[in-house]
């Protein structure tokens, strides 16, 4: 027997594993494609003989098809099973139904080069129990934050992390496709700009963002001036439809009504 069993080799499941291995618990791991492993850890030979290695069984492969492609909850009596695969809420609760009072899911707001460093965070919804017992394993990833009962609760948060995430990260990309059209690079002011924004950071879902005639009429020439350099519209061009909604929009919409409607 060992402490944790980690399921899932990938670049995420090692660090997973070899932070587990660093704080002194004693780890199986098992991977679909042999071979993968983590210094420290007992390889298992299959799923059965590595979940029934540990009392804690940590998930983390590419997503929920293939978790449940490997994994029968049949074989986790007596288990707790922490979930750290990528996937929307409607698929946690799924996958909380099928594996009992003992699953609790998770997301990983950190690169594997983080995971048991400080920065480090890891969502997790669920059985309050089942977390509360394993905490102090799952500590060893990097800040563990419950959000409560609904095993949906963490994969929300953790795709509207990313949302934020992406969205920043598309007007990056945006923003050195232009300035790479005149051999100029424009990160060092980027990540100022950034910076100095994320201060700023919109409140909009109480309350009505300013100024969006102005923004919708600004936002016209970015997209022109993209053009003319023989940049690609595709990633920022929704948000001037939506800026433009919103200039047209009733007093009070704020651009978040906009976007649930
Ligand atoms: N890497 C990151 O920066 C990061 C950050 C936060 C969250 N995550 C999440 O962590 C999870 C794992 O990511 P990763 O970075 O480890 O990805 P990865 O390096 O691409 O590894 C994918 C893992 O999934 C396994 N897998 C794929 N299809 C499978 C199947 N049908 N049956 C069994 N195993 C299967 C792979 O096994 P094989 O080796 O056999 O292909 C491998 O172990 C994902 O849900 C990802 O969204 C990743």
């Amino acid at each position: 027997m060992t402490d944790v069993t980690v399921l899932g080799m990938g670049a995420m499941g090692r660090a997973l594993a070899s932070s587990l291995v660093a704080g002194g618990q004693t780890v199986t791991v098992w991977n679909r494609t042999p071979g993968r492993s983590v210094p420290g850890a007992v390889v298992a030979s299959s799923v059965g003989s590595a979940v029934a290695a540990s009392p804690v069984v940590v998930v983390c492969v590419v997503d929920y098809a293939a978790m449940r492609s490997f994994l029968s909850p049949d074989d986790f009596a007596g288990r707790t099973v922490v979930n750290l695969t990528n996937g929307t809420p409607a698929q946690a609760r799924d996958a909380s139904l099928a594996f009992g009072s003992s699953y609790v899911d998770g997301g990983i707001m950190a690169v594997p080069p983080m995971i048991g460093r400080p920065g480090s965070l890891v969502l997790y919804s669920g059985s309050s129990s089942a977390f509360s017992a394993v905490r102090p394993v799952l500590e060893v990833f990097g800040e563990a934050r419950f959000l409560g009962e609904d095993p949906g609760r963490a994969a929300l948060y953790d795709l509207a992390l990313l949302s934020g995430m992406y969205g920043m990260f598309g007007g990056v990309y945006h923003a050195l496709a232009l300035t790479a059209s005149e051999d100029l690079d424009v990160r060092p002011l980027l990540k100022a700009w950034l910076s100095a924004m994320l201060a700023v950071l919109p409140d909009g879902a109480d309350k009505t963002d300013s100024n969006l005639a102005m923004q919708a009429v600004a936002y016209v020439n970015l997209l022109d001036a993209s053009r003319d350099q023989g940049v690609r519209t595709d990633l920022v061009a929704p948000m001037g439809d939506l800026l433009a909604r919103g200039a047209a929009a009733e007093s009070g919409t704020t651009l978040v009504d906009l976007l649930r409607q």
